[in-house]
């Protein structure tokens, strides 16, 4: 009778401490949720935030040129989005001999009147498309390559004055970036 007693109370006291268990598992995976789902939030919201432009990069996204001092046949280079963009104040000659090609004889086949808004300017980004080097061909006196426009020294690759690719590896022409005149003499690019 007394084993039965004992064993009646110790039945009462298992199922108390199986209850006391279950309430403390529940509150710890409670715990345990609401710490996970605060830790996904912190992680997430810096990831989040680090997606969106700071101020300086958007102050840069476009750049505004005065271009009315660049003379006939002179080049300048501008940087845009950390990029060096080339800018040619083409002579007739140098137009003349863009428009003059065949376009069947290149590799990436552009006609001139599609890379430029004036004929006078030739905007382009200065990275060549073959592993990224800088063309020469800005400065007066740099080597310009057979087609008298950007030679890349890295592979040699030659360029002409429409800034599309002649010989060489590189396998594209130089890229046009966006940009509009906002005047005669003043380009917004980007
Ligand atoms: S990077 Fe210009 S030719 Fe290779």
């Amino acid at each position: 009778m007394a084993d039965t007693a004992s064993t009646a109370e110790s039945t009462e006291k298992d199922s108390h401490d199986e209850s006391h268990d279950d309430s403390k598992r529940d509150f710890l995976l409670n715990s345990t949720i609401a710490v996970g789902a605060a830790g996904t939030v912190l992680a997430v919201w810096p990831f989040i935030d680090s997606m969106n432009p700071s101020k300086d990069v958007l102050a840069l996204a476009s750049t505004e040129l005065d271009i009315s001092s660049v003379e006939v046949g002179q080049s300048i280079t501008a940087i845009w989005r950390g990029k060096p963009v080339f800018i040619r104040r083409r002579t007739a000659k140098e137009i003349a001999a863009a428009k003059a090609v065949n376009l069947a004889d290149l590799k990436d086949p552009e006609a001139d009147k599609d890379r430029v808004k004036k004929d006078q300017w030739l905007i382009l980004v200065g990275i060549c498309t073959h592993l990224g080097c800088i063309p020469s061909g800005q400065k007066s006196g740099d080597v310009k390559g057979d087609f008298n426009g950007w030679f890349c020294p890295c592979h040699g690759s030659h360029y002409d004055t429409s800034g599309r690719i002649r010989k060489g590896p590189a396998p594209k022409n130089l890229q046009v970036p966006p940009y509009k005149f906002i005047d005669d003499t003043n380009i917004l690019i980007g």
